[in-house]
Order: structure tokens, then C-alpha cells, then sequence
């Protein structure tokens, strides 16, 4: 394939990657969005692979055929409430291979003879792809330990964390300014090593330093960096179409964690510096809040019949049980005896946006009485019943009530303004976030321990 004809492949390839972002942001569209990005990409490796500036596509070919084959198996294999481990760690291997061309990139070059100018601007791409590679690397890797659960969800609170971020930061452009200026190799590689070090520590650092509820912000935060680094191996691999790739990945990603921070009122900054300004000390002792309130199966099931509105807020604890199909049989059941029943849904209930929505439609729950949190949240005065089904943070009244709470700000169902609220899960347990939940302990607050799938099953005989 001449230069030109892959040139002209990239072109095609970078705006169906456009077009793909377009269909990916809307619910109706998106399905098109995948087959944009998937078609794009499928001609940006075939153009690359063929170009002229390949060889050995043997070797390619076998690295391709194992990677995809490890691919397809992972992705046929994840769960849905495994998905935002998956993103993680896919964009852990970003990190790491942007760290590799970086390397790859300052051993390579010394063989062809550049000038100065070309030569400094060629080592402060390597010196930057690697730094945000590494970061990304590290950073990815505890964002799937946290999620996955490897790694504790609380923030970790090292003191003076801030100074020793902004220590690593000088540091950094101290050895690239030295990187670039000298001459001497092992100075050089010293350098580089050195710069990779701290920037694995800072990536690991910076993600481990927030806190469980911010996860999903971390998350597209580091898919964000993940498209900054593809495009740092962009510029090192003079080629065009990964620079444009990545800026793409880079700064949609930063658009939606600016959108989720400000869905969560977040502050982006501080989120995007490892939990910077916030105290998040406060996470409740269950001793201090009191007595809470046992029901039974047969109890819930009274008192559904006794309501004339009921809403539903489920959350993690129903894509774990798998209780969506039982909810959707009470639905039925309710709806059919003349009560109003609804679903309030919180922006990250779950474990990836739009979690709870694509469970309910699985279901076949009718897509009118599923509300998102801001339309249905005056209408819990009104109601007589709340189910909460495997929810916990997205219900906690400590977002609103305890300034020093690590979810102080973020908006929560304010489900305790109900007549009634049934609790479902297994434990006293906390949520995702660390934070004891002061719900459980209100006095119209009652909790119906075990397994969400099981009980709601119960629920459904009893009525
Ligand atoms: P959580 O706060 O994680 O609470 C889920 C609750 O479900 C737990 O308290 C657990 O209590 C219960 N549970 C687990 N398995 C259960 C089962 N089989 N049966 C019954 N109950 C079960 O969930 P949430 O309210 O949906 O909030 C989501 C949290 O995840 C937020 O903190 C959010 O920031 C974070 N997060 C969200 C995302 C996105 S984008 N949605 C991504 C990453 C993280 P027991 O253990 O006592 O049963």
C-alpha cells in the first residue's frame, strides 16, 4: 500500500471514529456508533499493517490473532456488573504500551542522525509519553483492584499526599529539563528511569487517594488519560491517525468526567488531583446511630397491598442477585391491583452508567415508569412505600446531612421522605463508598435481610 493510499485510510478512519463518538452519545444511536468505531478501526490496522512503514507482518499477525483471541474471550466471558473492571484494566494496557513505544522510541532513534531543534522536541515526546503512560498504568491497575475489590475502596489518606504529589510533579519537569539538555546517554536513560518510577508511584498514588464514590469519575478520568497517552505514542510514531485517535479518546473523556462531577457536584479539580480539599473523614459508626428495624417477607407484602403508591430504587445489590426478573413480576402484580409503581434511578447506581436502566429493559420493565433521579425526587412526600433493592450510597441522607461525610454534596434519592422504606440487602454491610448509611436507622426505615432475589421471590408468593 503507497504512503498516500494510507494516508487517505486514516483520513476515512479518523472520521468514522468521529462518527462513531456522535452515535455513541445517544441511547438510540448507538449500536450505529459501534459499528462506525469497529469498521474505522478495522481500517486503520489494515492500513497500517499494509503500509509502507510495517514489516515482519507475520509476527503482527500471530500478536494480533492471540491478543484478539484473549479479547473475544474476555469480553464474551464478563458480566455486566464486571464491565468497568474490564474498561480499567484495557486501559491499563494503553498506559503500559505508551510506555513501551516510549522506550522503544528513545533506543530507536539514535541510529538516524536528527538536528538539535527536531531532537529536543523528539525527547520531550518520549519524555511525556512515557510519564503519562506510566501514570495511566498504575492508575488503571488500582482503579480494577478497587473495583474489583482487591483493593480497599477508602480513600488511601498517607499524610502530606498533596506535597508529595506536587513534589513528584517538580521532580518530573526537573529530569526532563535535564533529559532534554544533556548529552551524556547515561545521564539520559538515568532520567527516564528515574521519571518512570516516580510516575508509576504517583499514577498508583492518585487513584488510590480516591475514595470509592468518586470510582466512576476515575474511571472515564483515566480513559481520558489513556487517549492523552495513545496520542503522546502518536507524535513518537509519527503517525497521524493515533494522534487524532487519541486526542479524540483524550478529550471526550475529559468531557464526560467534567459532565459526571457535575452530576455528583464534584468538584473536577479535586477529583482529577486525588481527592484534593475534601476532609472525607467522616464515614459513620453504625453503634452511634442507633436501633434500626427488622421485616418479614409476609410484613413487606401488607404492606405493598396497604399502598396506593410504591417506588423502587434498586442499585448494585439487584444486578448482583440478578433480582430484576422477580422485580418486574411485582410490578406486574402491583400495577394490576390499581397501585401507582414507579423506578427512581440514580445517576451511578450500579457499577457503570445506565447500569439499572439496560437491567430493568432486560426485564421488560415499561420504559414510562422508569424516572431518573431528578424527575422523581419531589415525589417521595407523596409516596407511600419505597423498596430499596441492593441500593446504599445513592440513598444516603449523609450526602445531605453530615458535611465531613466523604459523599457530602452528592445527590442521593431522598427515599426517607417516604410513609415507608424497605430496605433489601444481606448485611448491615456498607456501600461502595465506605459510609454507614443513617437510613437504615430512621424510624420509617425497616430492613429485610438477605438475598435481594430471594426476598423479593418471597414477597411475590406472599401477595
Ligand atoms: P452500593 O452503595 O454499592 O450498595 C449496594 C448494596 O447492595 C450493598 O450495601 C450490599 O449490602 C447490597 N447487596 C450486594 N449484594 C446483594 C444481594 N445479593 N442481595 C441484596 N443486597 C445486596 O450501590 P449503589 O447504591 O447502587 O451505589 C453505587 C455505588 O457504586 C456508588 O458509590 C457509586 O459511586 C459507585 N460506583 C458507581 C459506578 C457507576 S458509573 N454507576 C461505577 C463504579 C462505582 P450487603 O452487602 O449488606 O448485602
Amino acid at each position: 500500500m503507497s504512503g498516500g493510499l494510507v494516508t487517505a485510510a486514516y483520513i476515512v478512519a479518523a472520521i468514522l471514529f468521529i462518527f462513531s463518538l456522535a452515535g455513541l452519545s445517544k441511547h438510540e444511536t448507538s449500536r450505529q456508533g459501534n459499528i462506525y468505531g469497529m469498521t474505522g478501526m478495522a481500517i486503520a490496522l489494515l492500513a497500517t499493517i499494509l503500509g509502507p512503514d510495517s514489516s515482519n507482518v507475520g509476527w503482527i499477525i500471530v500478536a494480533m490473532v492471540i491478543g484478539g483471541a484473549i479479547g473475544v474471550y474476555l469480553a464474551r466471558k464478563v458480566e455486566m456488573t464486571e464491565m468497568p473492571e474490564l474498561v480499567a484494566i484495557l486501559h491499563s494496557f494503553v498506559g503500559l504500551a505508551a510506555v513501551l513505544v516510549g522506550f522503544n522510541s528513545y533506543l530507536d532513534h539514535g541510529a538516524v542522525p536528527m538536528d538539535s531543534v527536531l531532537e529536543n522536541i523528539h525527547l520531550t515526546e518520549v519524555f511525556l509519553g512515557v510519564f503519562i503512560g506510566a501514570v495511566t498504568f498504575t492508575g488503571s491497575v488500582v482503579a480494577f483492584g478497587k473495583l474489583r475489590g482487591i483493593i480497599s475502596s477508602k480513600p488511601l489518606a498517607l499524610p502530606h499526599r498533596h506535597k508529595m504529589n506536587l513534589a513528584a510533579l517538580v521532580v518530573s519537569v526537573l529530569l526532563m529539563v535535564l533529559f532534554v539538555s544533556t548529552d551524556s546517554v547515561g545521564l539520559q536513560v538515568f532520567c527516564l528511569l528515574i521519571m518512570t518510577v516516580i510516575a508509576l508511584a504517583f499514577g498508583w498514588h492518585l487513584v488510590a487517594s480516591i475514595g470509592g464514590a468518586d470510582m466512576p469519575v476515575v474511571v472515564s478520568m483515566l480513559n481520558s488519560y489513556s487517549g492523552w497517552a495513545a496520542a503522546a505514542a502518536g507524535f513518537m510514531l509519527s503517525n497521524d491517525l493515533l494522534i487524532v485517535t487519541g486526542a479524540l479518546v483524550g478529550s471526550s473523556g475529559a468531557i464526560l468526567s467534567f459532565i459526571m462531577c457535575k452530576a455528583m457536584n464534584r468538584s473536577f479539580f479535586s477529583v482529577i488531583a486525588g481527592g484534593f480539599g475534601t476532609d472525607g473523614s467522616s464515614t459513620g459508626d453504625a453503634e452511634e446511630m442507633g436501633e434500626y428495624r427488622e421485616a418479614s417477607a409476609e410484613d413487606v407484602a401488607e404492606l405493598l397491598k396497604n399502598s396506593s403508591s410504591v417506588i423502587i430504587t434498586p442499585g448494585y445489590g439487584m444486578a448482583v442477585a440478578q433480582a430484576q426478573y422477580p422485580v418486574h413480576d411485582i410490578t406486574a402484580k402491583l400495577r394490576a391491583r390499581g397501585i401507582k409503581v414507579r423506578f427512581g434511578i440514580h445517576p451511578v447506581a450500579g457499577r457503570l452508567p445506565g447500569h439499572m436502566n439496560v437491567l430493568l429493559a432486560e426485564a421488560k420493565v415499561p420504559y414510562d415508569i422508569v424516572l431518573e433521579m431528578d424527575e422523581i425526587n419531589d415525589d417521595f412526600t407523596d409516596t407511600d412505600t419505597v423498596l430499596v433493592i441492593g441500593a446504599n450510597d445513592t440513598v444516603n441522607p449523609a450526602a445531605q446531612e453530615d458535611p465531613r461525610s466523604p459523599i457530602a454534596g452528592m445527590p442521593v434519592l431522598e427515599v426517607w421522605k417516604a410513609q415507608n422504606v424497605i430496605v433489601f440487602k444481606r448485611s448491615m454491610n456498607t456501600g461502595y463508598a465506605g459510609v454507614q448509611n443513617p437510613l437504615f436507622f430512621k424510624e420509617n426505615t425497616q430492613m429485610l435481610f438477605g438475598d435481594a432475589k430471594a426476598s423479593v421471590e418471597n414477597i411475590l408468593r406472599a401477595l
